[in-house]
């Protein structure tokens, strides 16, 4: 054969590979409302810029008839690209190929791709629409996740790796999302669980439809498996570009500079957010906007854990990580959720080179049965862990209330913030006014002629002496009392001249967080 008719072979079977489950299957996986997996690809990366290989891969299934089957690519689809002009490795399984499942040549084929993500130390994407391990290949199937597993353990702290969930996701394949750093779902189109409705009313004899099970917004609201909602797929790749903006190729650089910009202010003028009165809340994030680069900032889980805000924004040009209590849900609390969210959030950062920036306003941990029996001890202790092992540049801002263990957790200079500023307004205390005044001054309130009068002065007492922040600024625990408009040049300050910041650990295999 000449070249010429070489390449028209090459052409031929690169027409065929490329159809993936054919006319019919394409049309049922658009009729739901989804792209197929090469036009989700196509559309995330920057134009031209995706190289697929292992086109001509075969699926190696023997068993039931399997061996007669055709099964372009394997039903995934994977390559190099860029976003941004950022390098990223990216793999998509394609449901019109035998439902995207997941026998053992498409394993080796994602395994391959991710085992490139980590020579080449770039982000890893993974495109998840399945129906899981292909039943007629059996063990092998699930010998192929327990690869990709292991690589995705691997992978861990080195590059980031990003799940999307655009299909169904389920049974043993939903640990790979799981290990991955940020799970991005799509309302109506993503499905994870690890045993589905069927068997759920077999075994339990409970009903439930797939979308209440593990629906796109029952992981955004209610497990917290999924970092990022949107409501289509085009706006789900916006929030992944955004994202790969914001933070390194891998966990030996920093994330790319940006020019720097103020903050919008006429919108968000720092002075006006806070209210004169203690009791009344306020929404943290107009703190973050009116201190961060032109205002932007991108929240992560968004919906999960509402009292505590996590998300990353940029101050003079450089990316940080905000981990800020929220006073307008459940006063800022840390509970079970909130503690999980934070402390996962501050390893990612501080795995990858991403200073933190930590705002305080809360009244400490939840008090309650519930808590305490959902394990808010253990939970807790995530957030003390992380903020304690974190070696990046730590900057505290305590805005209004820090009390009890709620202060010592949110990164007080005790668990080696670089430098904690407060606020005026700030009130850092083993607890609120009222409550202590009640304990320390029981005594003398009981008999009292007017208990609640003399009440009403202890609190005034208390507050006078420990709710504000010079008792703690005359023991060196606040670096600095600052004006709240002078808060960006405090913290821009801080990160400039912690730059070169270098922490020595003492030698281990791994820590051991109460996980
Ligand atoms: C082989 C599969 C498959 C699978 C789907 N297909 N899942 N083939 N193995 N796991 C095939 C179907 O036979 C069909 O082929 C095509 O994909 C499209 O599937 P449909 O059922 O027609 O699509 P739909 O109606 O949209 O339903 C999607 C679905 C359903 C909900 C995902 O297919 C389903 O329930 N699949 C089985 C899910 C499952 O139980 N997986 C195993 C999980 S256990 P044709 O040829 O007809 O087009 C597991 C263990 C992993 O994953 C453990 C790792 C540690």
């Amino acid at each position: 054969m000449s070249l010429k008719q070489k390449t028209s072979d090459l052409k031929k079977r690169m027409r065929g590979a490329l159809q993936g489950g054919g006319q019919q299957a394409i049309e049922k996986q658009k009729a739901g409302g989804k792209m197929t997996a090469r036009e989700r690809i196509i559309a995330l990366l920057d134009p031209k810029s995706f190289h697929e290989y292992d086109l001509f891969v075969e699926h190696a299934g023997k068993d039931f008839d399997m061996d007669k089957k055709y099964l372009p690519g394997d039903g995934v689809i994977t390559g190099t690209g860029t976003i941004s002009g950022y390098p990223v490795c990216i793999y998509a399984q394609d449901f019109t190929v035998a439902g995207g499942s997941l026998g053992w040549m498409h394993s080796k084929k994602i395994c391959k791709i991710m085992d490139h993500a980590m020579k080449l130390k770039v982000p890893l994407i993974g495109i998840n629409d399945s129906g899981g391990a292909r039943i007629q290949e059996g063990v092998n199937s699930l010998a192929g996740y327990g690869e990709i597993f292991y690589r995705n353990t691997q992978a861990s702290g080195v590059i980031p790796q990003i799940s999307v969930i655009l299909g169904p996701c389920a049974g043993g394949a939903v640990y790979s999302p799981a290990l991955t750093d940020f799970v991005f779902v799509v309302d109506k189109i993503s499905k994870m669980f690890i045993t589905g409705p069927e068997v759920i009313k077999t075994v339990l004899g409970e009903e439930i439809s797939m979308e209440d099970l593990g629906g796109a917004r029952v992981h955004a609201e209610i497990t917290g498996n999924a970092h990022f909602f949107a409501e289509s797929e085009d706006e789900c790749f916006a929030q992944i570009k955004e994202l790969v903006s914001y933070i390194p190729w891998n966990n030996e650089k920093k994330a790319e500079p940006f020019p720097k910009k103020p903050p919008r202010i006429r919108t968000y003028k720092i002075e006006n957010i806070i209210p004169e009165d203690p009791k009344q809340p306020y929404d943290v994030r107009d703190v973050i906007r009116s201190i961060s680069d032109d205002s932007e900032f991108l929240e992560v889980m968004e919906l999960f854990a509402q009292n505590i805000v996590i998300g990353f924004a940029r101050m003079g040009g450089e990316t940080v990580g905000f981990v800020a209590n929220q006073p307008l849900v459940l006063a800022g609390v840390l509970d079970v959720d909130s503690s999980d969210k934070a402390a996962r959030f501050i390893r990612f950062c501080n795995a990858f080179n991403i200073p933190l920036v930590t705002l305080v306003d809360l009244p400490g941990y939840l008090p309650g049965v519930d808590q305490e029996h959902a394990g808010v001890i253990r939970h807790g202790a995530k957030v003390l862990y992380a903020y304690s092992e974190a070696t990046v540049p730590k900057i505290t801002v305590i805005l209004r209330k820090a009390y009890g263990g709620g202060y010592i957790a949110m990164c007080s200079t005790h668990l080696k913030a670089d430098f904690v500023f407060a606020w005026p307004v700030a009130e850092i205390a083993v607890m609120g006014p009222e409550g202590a005044a009640n304990i320390i001054f029981r005594a003398e309130i009981n008999s009292a002629e007017n208990p609640e009068a003399m009440r009403r002065q202890k609190i005034k007492e208390y507050k006078k002496k420990f709710a504000n922040p010079y008792v703690a600024a005359a023991y060196g625990y606040v670096d600095a009392v600052i004006e709240p408009p002078d808060t960006r040049a405090f913290v821009i300050h801080a990160l400039d001249i912690s730059a070169g910041k270098s922490v020595q650990r003492p030698s281990k295999k791994h820590g051991i967080p109460p996980f």
